[in-house]
């Protein structure tokens, strides 16, 4: 074990503390290169899955079992290599998101002709990440396509085309000479909105059904290299 390992025996819950509760504030401020060993006396695999869907997916971890209880070894997610396609997408909304909290913490203070800069990062990324979405991965699964009303691949390249408008208005109403800090707001509020709703339906949903595909697949690993190369800014 690291010299960082901390331990959560959750066997010691306090009383009046639920062992979801008691869990969920450990794992939620475990800090970056910390390894955590969590020992349950009952099979944690629900557990973890809950608290998994509550941090965004912010943990790895792998479980062995013993006499009478479950050693789980759990890291944060970025500690680790990325491998799956939830993982790896899943990471990148988590940098965009990075950028365009930054991006409007710098319009607010400066004024949008300061923004520029990180505005157009943002966006630059965003293409980048759709891009991948629409043309590395999602040709790669035909047999999610179809016309059927809740395809969640259909869905996905609908919300795309809207996302991609929007930041198409942004990104020419910041290349203006002197832009609308109202307008951009605006603008930025709606294109907020969409890309937690789509975030929210990629990571709970179709990123899943893409990584069971993708483990029957023989060329697996060439289409992760694939995935990775195209995000990489
Ligand atoms: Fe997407
Ligand atoms: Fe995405």
């Amino acid at each position: 074990m690291s010299p960082h390992t901390r331990y959560l025996d959750l066997r010691s819950c306090p009383p009046g503390i639920s062992v979801h509760t008691y869990a969920f504030y450990a794992l939620k401020n475990l800090e970056p290169g910390t390894d955590l060993t969590m020992i349950s006396a009952e099979d944690p695999l629900l557990l973890l899955n809950q608290l998994q869907l509550q941090l965004r997916n912010r943990l790895w971890w792998e479980c062995a079992r013993e006499d009478k209880s479950w050693n789980v070894h759990i890291r944060r997610r970025e500690d680790t290599e990325a491998l799956t396609l939830q993982d790896i997408l899943s990471r990148d909304h988590e940098r965009l998101d990075g950028l365009f909290v930054q991006m409007l913490a710098r319009m607010r203070a400066y004024g949008t002709s300061a923004a520029m800069p990180s505005t157009l990062e943002f966006i630059q990324g965003l293409r980048r990440h759709i891009s991948v979405e629409n043309n590395i991965i999602a040709p790669a699964f035909t047999s999610l396509h179809g016309s059927e009303e809740h395809n969640p691949v259909a869905t996905m390249l609908r919300e795309h085309e809207d996302i991609l408008n929007q930041a198409q208005i942004i990104e020419e109403l910041f290349q203006q000479a002197a832009p609308d800090q109202i307008e951009a707001e605006i603008w930025l509020g709606l294109l907020a909105a969409a890309l937690s709703k789509h975030e929210h339906r990629e990571e709970t949903r179709l990123f899943a059904l893409w990584d069971a595909l993708l483990n029957r697949r023989t060329d697996a690993s060439a289409l992760i290299h694939r995935v990775k190369t195209g995000l990489v800014t």
